[in-house]
C-alpha cells in the first residue's frame, strides 16, 4: 500500500532535500508524486530536454525506499511554447483567448498543442522506462477541471464539423434530427454550423447536446492519445493514472471515456474548497467516492488528499483537528487504496500560497504532520480491511447525455442532476446501505435496488434493461422527469409520457409543473396519514396500473398522483414525480430496503457506518460527542469494531 504525499522539489533550495526526506520517512511516507508542472524545467526551450533535475531526485527518493508517482507536465505548457505557437490558447465563447499565466488554458483540439505535448511526453516516459523508482505515470492533472472543458476556437469549429459529418450521414438526416426548420436554421452544409458562441435567446438543444459530446470527445481522445503513447512507452513494473477532480456532473465530458482504460482510476478529494463556509455533507462525500469507485466497479487511488484550507483566491474552512484525519479514514472506508496528501509543504510564492499543505512555510512539524503520521500508521495497521472489496446491493445510475440536456434546458432553477441524485441517494446513505454509483451502461442487473434520478433522455435499450431488471425482481426507483425525450434531445410525438417506461411504471404524465425557489406544493399519503412536500417540480400523474402512494392536496390537482409504484413482473418500479421532502424519502427507502431483505444499520445523524467484511467503520463526522452501538465517539472519531451483526 502506498501512503505518501503530493511534493515539488523544485519549488525549493535542493539542500532543503534531505531534511525533507527525513521529515517524510518520519511521517510514513513510501511514495510521493512529482513533476506534473515543470515542462518548462524538462524543456527549457523547444527540443533543449533536460531531465537531470528529477533524475537526482528520484535517485535520492529511491535510496531512501520512497518510490514515485511521476505526473506528464500537460498541464501547463511553457511560456516559449504559447509565443511560438499562439493556437494553442482555448477561446472562450466570446472568441477570447485565455492568457498565459494560469494552467489548463489549451485547447484539446490544437495540433500544435498535441503535437508539442505528446512529444514532451515520449522523451519523459521513455527517459525513465527502466527507472525502478517510478511505479506510477499520471497523465496531465486534472483534465477538465477549472473550465477548460470548453473551447470556441476555430480549430474546435472544424473539429465540430468533422465529428458532425461522421455522426450524421448526411446533413439532410442532421437537419431532420436537429429539427433545424425551427426559426429557419437548415444547413446545406456541415461547415456552416456554428459553434454554440452566444446568440438571441438559445441555440438549438439537439445541437447543443451534439456539442456537449464533441466536448467529451475531444477531452477524452486527447486523454486517450497520451494514455495510449505512456502505455506503449513506460516499463512494465509501471502503471498509468490520471487525477480526476470533484464536480462531476458540472463537467462537459464524461470522466469513464477515457477512465476505464487506466491502470486504476484516481481522485482528488478536497472536501472543503475555497469560499465553501462548511465541508460537504458526509453523504455527498460518500457519493463522490462511490462515483469514483463506480468508473471500474473496483477500489481506487486518492492522489490529492486535503490536509490544510485550501483557496487561489478566497480561502475554504479551516478542518477542525482531527476533521482531515477522518476524511481520510472515510476515503479509505469507500474504497481508496492509497493515499496521497495535498501537499508536502505549501508554496510561499505563486499562485497557490493559500492552498495549505501539510507543513506550512514556517517549515516546522504542527498539528497537520501528527495527523498524517497518524493515519498513515493507523491506516497500515487495518490494510487487510481495506483492501476488502466493497459490494453494494444498490446502484444509483446517470447517463452524461441525460445530464447535459438538464443543463442546456433547466426548465426549472431549482432543477441540479447533482441536487436530485442526492434526493435520492442520501435516504440510503443516513441508515448507512452502500450505493454505487454507475454510468447506466454497466451491468447493473446483480442489484436488488437501482435508482434513477431525474433520467429525462431514455431509449430503447435502456428501458429494456430496466424492465428487465425490474421484472427480475429488482426495483426501481425514478424520479420526475424521466422518460421525457429520446437520445436527440427531441420529445417523442404521438407517444403519451413517460414514453418507453409507460408499462414499466404504469402511469402517464398528464401535465407537468415546475416550481421555483420557495415554490412548494403538498403531498398526501394514501391513507390520509402522512403529509409532505415536493419542490423543483411536479409531474401530475394518472395512474394507469400502478398504486397512487401519494397524491397532490391542492385544490386544482388533487386527483393527479404524486409517487406511485408499479407491481412489474417479480419487481416495483417506483416513481417519485415532484422533489419530494427527505421524510417522505426516508419512508420509502425502508420499504424498498425491507422489501428487498437488504440490511441497514440505524446511527445517529452525522454518525457514518461502513461494514467491511467483519468490520464495521464507524465515523463521526459531528463536532460533538456520539455513540454508536455503546462505543462513544469524540468529535472527528473513527473506529473500526469487530461487527458480525450483518
Ligand atoms: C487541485 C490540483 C492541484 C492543486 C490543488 C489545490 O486538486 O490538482 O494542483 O491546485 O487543487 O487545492
Ligand atoms: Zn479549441
Amino acid at each position: 500500500m502506498y501512503l505518501g504525499v503530493d511534493y515539488y522539489p523544485e519549488h525549493w533550495d535542493p539542500s532543503m532535500l534531505s531534511e525533507d526526506i527525513e521529515k517524510m520517512k518520519e511521517m510514513g511516507v513510501n511514495m510521493i508524486r512529482i513533476g506534473e508542472f515543470a515542462w518548462h524545467l524538462m524543456e527549457p526551450s523547444e527540443g533543449q530536454y533536460d531531465f537531470s533535475f528529477f533524475d537526482e531526485v528520484i535517485n535520492r527518493f529511491k535510496a531512501e525506499g520512497i518510490a514515485v508517482m511521476f505526473g506528464t507536465p500537460t498541464a501547463t505548457f511553457p511560456a516559449w511554447l504559447v509565443k511560438k505557437h499562439p493556437d494553442i490558447l482555448l477561446e472562450d465563447e466570446q472568441g477570447n483567448p485565455k492568457s498565459f499565466g494560469g494552467r489548463r488554458q489549451y485547447c484539446y483540439n490544437s495540433k500544435n498543442y498535441q503535437t508539442y505535448s505528446l512529444a514532451i511526453v515520449e522523451k519523459l516516459v521513455t527517459h525513465y522506462r527502466d527507472e525502478s523508482g517510478i511505479v506510477s505515470w499520471q497523465i496531465d492533472n486534472e483534465l477538465g477541471h477549472e473550465g477548460s472543458d470548453m473551447c470556441y476556437c476555430g480549430q474546435c469549429r472544424e473539429a465540430f464539423h468533422t465529428y458532425l459529418s461522421i455522426n450524421y450521414k448526411s446533413v439532410d438526416e442532421l437537419n431532420k434530427r436537429w429539427g433545424t426548420i425551427f426559426w429557419g436554421q437548415t444547413y446545406n452544409a456541415f461547415d456552416e454550423i456554428p459553434v454554440p458562441k452566444p446568440t438571441i435567446t438559445v441555440h438549438n438543444p439537439a445541437m447543443m447536446l451534439d456539442w456537449a459530446r464533441f466536448r467529451s470527445e475531444s477531452l477524452s481522445g486527447f486523454a486517450n492519445m497520451h494514455l495510449n503513447l505512456v502505455k506503449k512507452l513506460k516499463g512494465d513494473h509501471q502503471e498509468v493514472t490520471t487525477n480526476l477532480p470533484g464536480g462531476f456532473f458540472g463537467k462537459w465530458f464524461d470522466h469513464n471515456e477515457f477512465s476505464r482504460d487506466l491502470d486504476f482510476v484516481s481522485y482528488d478529494n478536497y472536501p472543503v474548497w475555497g469560499g465553501l463556509t462548511e465541508p460537504v455533507s458526509p453523504a455527498f462525500l460518500s457519493f463522490t467516492l462511490g462515483f469514483v469507485r463506480g468508473i471500474k466497479r473496483e477500489n481506487f487511488w486518492i492522489v490529492e488528499q486535503l490536509m490544510g484550507a485550501q483557496g487561489h483566491d478566497i480561502i475554504g474552512y479551516l478542518p477542525r483537528p482531527g476533521q482531515a484525519q477522518l476524511w481520510s479514514y472515510h476515503a479509505f472506508a469507500h474504497g481508496c487504496s492509497n493515499m496521497l496528501f495535498f501537499r508536502f509543504r505549501g508554496m510561499n510564492r505563486g499562485a497557490e500560497q493559500y492552498c495549505l499543505g501539510i507543513i506550512d512555510a514556517n517549515n516546522t512539524r504542527s498539528r497537520k504532520f501528527y495527523e498524517v503520521q497518524e493515519v498513515f500508521k493507523e491506516v497500515r495497521k487495518h490494510e487487510e480491511v481495506f483492501q476488502i472489496p466493497i459490494k453494494s446491493d444498490v446502484a444509483v445510475i446517470y447517463d452524461f447525455d441525460n445530464i447535459w440536456s438538464m443543463r442546456i434546458q433547466q426548465q426549472s432553477s431549482q432543477l441540479e442532476f447533482t441536487n436530485e441524485l442526492m434526493r435520492l441517494y442520501q435516504p440510503f446513505h443516513e441508515v448507512n446501505v452502500s450505493v454505487d454509483v454507475l454510468k447506466y451502461d454497466h451491468d447493473f442487473s446483480d442489484y436488488k435496488v437501482v435508482l434513477v434520478p431525474v433520467l429525462t433522455l431514455v431509449d430503447e435499450e435502456l428501458a429494456a434493461r430496466l424492465k428487465a431488471f425490474t421484472n427480475n425482481g429488482g426495483t426501481v426507483i425514478f424520479s420526475f422527469r424521466a422518460g421525457m425525450k429520446n437520445k436527440d434531445n427531441n420529445i417523442p410525438l404521438g407517444e403519451n409520457l413517460p414514453y418507453q417506461l409507460k408499462d414499466l411504471l404504469g402511469i402517464e404524465i398528464v401535465e407537468a409543473e415546475s416550481l421555483h425557489a420557495g415554490q412548494q406544493v403538498s403531498i398526501i399519503s394514501k391513507d390520509g396519514n402522512e403529509n409532505g412536500q415536493g419542490q423543483v417540480w411536479r409531474d401530475l400523474i394518472r395512474t394507469t396500473t400502478a398504486d397512487a402512494l401519494y397524491s397532490y392536496s391542492d385544490r386544482f390537482y388533487k386527483n393527479y398522483a404524486a409517487l406511485t409504484v408499479n407491481e412489474y413482473g417479480n419487481g416495483q418500479a417506483y416513481y417519485v414525480g415532484t422533489g419530494a421532502d427527505a421524510s417522505v424519502l426516508s419512508d420509502l427507502a425502508l420499504t424498498v430496503l425491507n422489501d428487498q431483505g437488504i440490511s441497514f444499520i440505524e446511527s445517529e445523524p452525522g454518525v457514518e457506518v461502513v461494514v467491511r467484511g467483519r468490520h464495521a467503520i464507524v465515523m463521526n463526522h459531528n463536532h460533538e460527542e456520539a455513540i454508536f452501538d455503546g462505543n462513544e465517539l469524540q468529535p472527528f472519531e473513527t473506529k473500526i469494531l469487530e461487527w458480525n451483526k450483518i
